[in-house]
């Protein structure tokens, strides 16, 4: 139903587009959430796509006590029923295998090798091998040295072997560089996928797409004609069963070195000299690196911390943070952040960033707001819009995909009168609605060796460097007056006073 004339934009080996060469996917963590929600189903979607190598195999290895059988039964009520029996899930089902191993049992590797082995003979998948550690955090420089003291990491005679690290990479700068260290004492920089499912959305890569194969806004896009930028990620949900886990890194540690600063480079970094990972990780990790590092009084002025009280989701009463299973009822831990940030370069010096990302919001909404400049003459002064006015150009990011551009336009009638329009293009209206978790794309470039889409150790490092000096200033001094917004609203006021003491305000988001 797309109208649009469609190109590839490539890939590193050239194959976007193509089925991926043959490889075995090791998943470890395979009777998880992560594996049963995204990863088999994006699997699947890959085979319906198309773009699974003919010779592929999936071994899921996990403590728990699976035949071969209950594991193929498990993993298939993951799919979508209405495709049950068809030549995609025959196909897919065919090609399950499961080890059961305890991660920290060397002999789990030992037993690994041989079954990769067996499997290279059974499924001609010559070597190569995707190891995705969907397991907690804890395990994955462990997981690491263990493939290579059983020689799984070693690349030789033409094969491959790349390994995907979830999220969260470290708990802050100190523990994100230990971690860097752990793994690259095994693998090569070029074999390490570090995983943030942001960029598996198609609007996070239409940014650059929007940016560079456009010729009419890269000129305005810089602190000539850009007032400020604002990035929004509002979420309605709590903290669901992921309590214990959230209680001890809060939504500063999981949503901004990683997300928010994914976003934040990639509105801010300057043309790639192509699309060569590399090339375009160069140009994200320089615009990390120019963000202005915050002080202790930076961080008590230019930061906002709240926690979310009870409150109304709809008409529906929910519980605040407190109350969660899982949380300490006198918990400190964030659940709201709001930031000012400032990049130090030519293009943005002078120009804010403000950044918030939250829980139990009155919607759920993640967006990047272009603010731009007023006119430098008031022609239509008189007007009361006028006062209120200037352009925005908005990049939706999640539930809706698209973008807007609202600009003024004249009212008809016989009084001249001003008022805002948009022009605006989602997704779904235009190429259709597709059934993607994000992670097909992910997985896909990661099997053809792109690494374009995954952060490289510098950026996590960079972004880890953002976010330390607010860990300690908030660690030194805990917050007073939490909770401090009751769930279903848009946030602590202290939050709407980081951009009116600017004399601007949060772009309002339509209920
Ligand atoms: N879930 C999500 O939506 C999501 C989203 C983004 C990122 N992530 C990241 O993805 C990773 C996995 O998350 P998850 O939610 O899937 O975790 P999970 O549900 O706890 O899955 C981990 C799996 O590993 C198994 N396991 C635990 N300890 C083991 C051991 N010592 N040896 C062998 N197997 C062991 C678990 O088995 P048992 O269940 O029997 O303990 C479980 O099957 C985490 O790093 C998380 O931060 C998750």
């Amino acid at each position: 139903m797309a109208t649009a004339e469609t190109e590839n934009l490539g890939s590193e080996s050239g194959q976007a587009g193509k089925a991926a060469g043959a490889c075995v996917m090791v998943l470890f963590g395979a009777a998880g959430d992560l594996t049963k929600r995204k990863l088999i189903p994006a699997l699947f979607n890959l085979v319906k796509a198309n773009l699974l190598p003919r010779d592929f195999a999936v071994l899921g290895v996990s403590v728990d006590d699976l035949t071969l059988e209950q594991f193929r039964t498990r993993v298939t009520g993951f799919l979508p029923a209405e495709d049950r029996g068809t030549e995609a899930w025959e196909w897919f089902t065919q090609r399950l295998y499961y080890q059961r191993g305890e991660f920290a049992d060397p002999n789990t590797y030992s037993t690994l090798a041989s079954r990769l082995s067996a499997l290279d003979g059974e499924r001609q998948t010559a070597g190569n091998y995707m190891f995705y550690l969907a397991t907690s955090p804890k395990f994955f420089g462990n997981i690491v040295q263990h493939l290579g003291t059983a020689g799984l990491s070693r690349q030789q005679n033409g094969h491959w072997r790349r390994v995907v690290i979830e999220k969260p990479f470290g708990h802050d700068l100190e523990s994100a560089k230990a971690l860097n260290r752990e793994i690259k004492s095994v693998l090569g920089e070029n074999q390490i996928y570090r995983i943030d499912h942001y960029l598996g959305k198609e609007t996070v890569q239409n940014i650059m797409v929007f940016r560079f194969d456009n010729a009419i806004f890269e000129p305005i896009w810089n602190r000539r004609y850009i007032d400020h930028v604002q990035i929004t990620n509002a979420e309605t949900v709590g903290v669901e069963q992921r309590g214990g886990y959230f209680d001890t890194a809060g939504t500063l540690r999981d949503m901004v070195p990683n997300h928010l600063m994914q976003l934040l480079s990639l509105t801010a970094m300057e043309s790639p000299a192509s699309f060569q990972a590399d090339a375009v990780r160069n140009e994200q990790a320089k615009v990390l690196h120019a963000i202005q590092p915050l002080d202790s009084d930076d961080v008590l002025h230019l930061s906002v911390r709240g926690q979310y009280g009870e409150g109304l989701m709809g008409d529906e009463k929910v519980a605040g943070y407190r109350a969660e299973p899982g949380v300490s009822p006198d918990s400190r831990t964030e659940t709201y952040v709001a930031m000012k940030l400032m990049v130090d370069n030519w293009r943005w010096a002078g120009v804010p960033f403000y950044l918030r990302t939250a829980k139990r919001m009155a919607k759920r909404h993640t967006e990047i707001t272009i603010q731009f400049k007023r006119t430098p003459f008031e022609l239509f002064g008189n007007s009361a819009f006028r006062k209120l006015h200037t352009n925005t150009l908005v990049m939706q990011i999640q539930p809706v995909e698209g973008i807007s551009l609202s600009f003024g336009a004249k009212i008809p009638g016989a009084v001249l009168q001003v008022g805002s329009v948009d022009m605006s293009f989602e997704y779904a209206k235009y190429f259709g609605a597709d059934a993607h978790t994000g992670y097909e794309v992910l997985l896909y470039d990661c099997m053809i060796g792109d690494a374009t889409l995954f952060q490289r150790a510098d950026m996590v490092e960079a972004g880890w460097s953002v976010v330390d000096p607010i860990l300690d200033v908030w660690t030194a001094l805990p917050p007073r007056k939490f909770p401090n917004y009751a769930a279903g609203t848009w946030g602590p006021k202290d939050a709407d006073e980081l951009l009116e003491r600017d004399e601007r305000q949060w772009r309002k988001i339509e209920p």
